[in-house]
């Protein structure tokens, strides 16, 4: 929903705000106002957060997406096949690659996700084959820029041509590489093999985040638990919603073993492998400790069929089904089906979303009409605590206006600054949530919203990431309505990008990940959480915007601004009724060289100053803040 906008144009010459911080009134927070929206677009699941090395593992395909060799090569003079065996790993993994060689060493060699980190660390694999073959594999990493190779270990063969027997490895590196052109091979001595093997689901992943088994990427993990982020929307996002029947993200096809993971083709151009399923995004939640906000599917595909009112009802009792298997106990069904997978402790739901953006492609009747409605009253009914909301704020829903909404925004800076008082006149039953924003294009001279026939920024710049935060900071004051934001999308993998700009970039190079000037900006304001906003004397917001709270779990007082389009140094003078003359307080500035300026591989241009200050008379805190800058006052109660 775009409402009309406001055109301020406003080059502001304040030089000072006085404001007073009451110590009563005030609306409590929902506590979860940052978090995370996660969907796997162009390899950032895959090849991406989730730690899996090896590109085209099992050699999904489907008719969107047939199975390819890509990007497997053959060592000595292998020739490689794609087959389907009368007797395949699993019915999910029908196709697997065949390796003849009649003598020599001879195999199969890997590039990776756009290259393999190898590090001093121990790598864990398994590969399955079938075949006649009683000597030993050998698994290695080879660097192809140096010839060397960096690790390699025996593999005694369990091989049959009965049937397929899996094999495990570790490999530990004794050599480092210093950059990611490697490859990971898998050869076997061919003159002792019956003229071929048939291998398939070949595995490789690095130490992951907490160790988890089939875990996720360290590097990423790290990043983003450094933004303390409340909760993860997830799977999606477009890529939840399929493009044509009949696919879309099946969540009962992303659990059990990876052999029982058929993959999906997902809506970003290429075939998911389900590897990142439903399990691996309840335990990113449980590392990270962020609340699942799930998107479970709406009976929408993206190209524009819609699933009718009346054969809508097995996909909602699938949803129901998805919701019990997640947090049903061992009485029931799907309870069961989880702990017979491993995981016996059910998890918390409290949040659902109902698809995900259904005014877009035509969805938008069905979902005001019926499907909306039929998916939360049969939600509701059995888990009348879960929080149902509706993935678009474009309609009214029949029976009630106070239907929760996800409300999303791409567009220019100068437009989200215009919108920090957007939230004021939404009302507190609406509980609306920002799933996804983000300054996408800069600003132009006629203003106004993104225009998608124009190509986006690479990555976030500074004055738009200043004008996110104005934004954020709207929403901030409104906590009472607007509980959560994510900025969308969270990560990007340069070597195979679709959508520009992103939060975090990244390769395979772990050491190499870009964490954009918007990153910054809301790692400081997610450092900071009120639990109760405030009320202020002084409501003058522009060029400086700005919200005020105290933080239960702190115990202290807390003022978040940020300053767009000043022509000088605002002298800010802030007074809190709760502060003593004397307390201490700590002052965070980010700001960054121009507007423009931004953070890609090898760079980051946000500078960030912490000054310890003293409160004077009735607790008054002063300081200055320069044009485009992001800053927090922590004040101690
Ligand atoms: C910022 O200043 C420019 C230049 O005067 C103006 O065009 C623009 O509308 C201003 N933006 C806001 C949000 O005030
Ligand atoms: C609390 O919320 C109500 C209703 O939205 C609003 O009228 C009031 O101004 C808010 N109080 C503060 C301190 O923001
Ligand atoms: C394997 O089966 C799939 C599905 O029937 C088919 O599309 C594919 O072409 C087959 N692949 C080979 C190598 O026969
Ligand atoms: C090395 O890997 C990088 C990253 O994938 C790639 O850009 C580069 O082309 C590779 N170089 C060679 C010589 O393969
Ligand atoms: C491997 O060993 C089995 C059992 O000893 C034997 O039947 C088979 O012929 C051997 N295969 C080869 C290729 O030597
Ligand atoms: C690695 O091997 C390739 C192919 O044989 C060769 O072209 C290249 O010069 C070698 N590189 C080094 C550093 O030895
Ligand atoms: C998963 O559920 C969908 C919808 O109920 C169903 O069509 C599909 O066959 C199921 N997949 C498996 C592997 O059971
Ligand atoms: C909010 O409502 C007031 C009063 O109706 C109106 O003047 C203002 O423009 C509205 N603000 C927005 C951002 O829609
Ligand atoms: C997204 O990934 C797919 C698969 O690699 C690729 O074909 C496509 O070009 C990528 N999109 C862009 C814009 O790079
Ligand atoms: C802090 O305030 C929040 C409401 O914003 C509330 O949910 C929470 O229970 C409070 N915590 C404590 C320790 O009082």
């Amino acid at each position: 929903m775009k409402l009309p906008f406001l055109v301020l144009s406003t080059l502001w010459a304040v030089s000072a705000l006085d404001v007073k911080v009451s110590n009563t009134g005030g609306n409590a927070t929902s506590g979860y106002q940052y978090g995370i929206m996660f969907e796997d677009i162009n390899y950032s699941g895959d090849g991406g957060i989730y730690a899996e090395l090896i590109r085209n593992r099992a050699f999904q395909g489907d008719a969107v997406f047939p199975s390819t060799i890509e990007p497997w090569t053959a060592v000595g003079n292998a020739k490689l096949s794609l087959q389907n065996l009368s007797q395949p790993l699993s019915s999910a993994l029908p196709t697997s690659l065949n390796v003849a060689a009649s003598a020599g060493e001879a195999g199969i060699s890997n590039p990776g996700y756009w290259g393999i980190d190898v590090k001093l660390q121990k790598y864990t694999g398994s590969f399955w084959v079938k075949g006649s073959y009683n000597e030993s594999f050998t698994a290695s990493l080879y660097n192809y820029l140096s010839n060397e190779t960096l690790a390699t270990v025996q593999v005694p063969s369990k091989a049959s041509n009965s049937e397929w027997t899996e094999h495990a490895y570790t490999l530990t590196p004794e050599i480092a590489a210093d950059n990611v052109n490697n490859s990971f091979q898998i050869t076997f001595d061919a003159s002792a093999a019956d003229g071929s093997l048939d291998f398939n689901l070949i595995s490789l992943f690095p130490p992951t985040y907490n160790d988890r088994p089939n875990g996720m990427r360290k590097d990423l993990m790290e990043a983003l638990a450094e933004l303390n982020p409340s909760f993860l929307r997830f799977p999606g996002g477009n890529n939840l919603e399929g493009n044509d029947p009949p696919y879309y993200l099946k969540w009962n096809e992303t659990i059990g073993p990876l052999k029982d993971r058929p993959g999906y083709p997902g809506t970003w151009n290429y075939e998911n492998t389900n590897g990142l399923g439903l399990i691996e995004y309840l335990h990113w939640c449980d590392d990270l400790h962020m609340e699942p906000v799930l998107a479970v599917w709406a009976g929408f595909y993206l190209s524009g069929p819609v699933i009718p009112e009346d054969q809508l009802q097995p996909y909602i009792e699938d949803a129901l089904n998805q919701l019990e298997f997640i947090t049903g106990d061992t009485s029931t069904r799907y309870g069961t089906l989880r702990s017979s997978l491993g995981y016996p402790d059910p998890w918390v739901i409290k949040y659902v979303e109902v698809g995900n953006e259904d005014n877009l492609g035509g969805g938008g009747p069905s979902y005001e009409a019926y499907r909306f409605q039929a998916f939360r009253d049969a939600i509701n009914e059995k888990y009348p605590d879960i929080f149902v909301f509706a993935s678009t704020t474009d309609y009214h829903f029949a029976e009630t206006e106070d239907v929760g909404e996800d409300y999303h925004e791409y567009t220019r800076p100068d437009y989200f600054v215009g919108q920090f008082g957007f939230f004021d006149n939404f009302t507190a039953g609406q509980k609306t949530m920002i799933g996804e924003y983000a300054t996408v294009q800069p600003n132009t001279a006629e203003g106004g919203g993104v225009d998608w026939d124009q190509a986006r920024l690479p990555f976030p710049t500074w004055i738009g990431s200043v004008a996110e935060a104005v934004f954020l900071l709207g929403a901030e004051r409104n906590a009472d309505k607007i509980w959560g934001a994510a900025y969308a999308p969270t990560l990007q993998n340069l070597d195979s990008t679709q959508w520009v700009p992103d939060l975090i970039s990244f390769t395979a190079d772990t050491a190499r990940d870009v964490l954009s000037t918007s990153y910054h900006a809301i790692k400081l304001l997610s450092a900071h959480r009120i639990s109760t906003v405030l009320p202020m004397d002084t409501l003058d917001f522009g060029p400086v915007y700005y919200v005020a709270g105290y933080s239960n779990s702190s115990n202290s007082y807390i003022f978040k601004a940020a300053v767009y389009n000043s022509t000088e140094t605002v002298d800010m003078n802030i007074a809190f009724e709760g502060v003593s003359e004397g307390a201490e307080a700590s002052l965070m500035v980010l700001t960054a060289p121009d507007a423009e300026s931004y953070n890609s591989l090898g760079s980051d241009v946000v500078k960030s100053s912490v000054t310890t200050l003293t409160a004077g008379s009735g607790g008054a805190v002063s300081f200055a803040l320069p044009d485009l800058s992001v800053a927090v006052l922590e004040v101690k109660g």
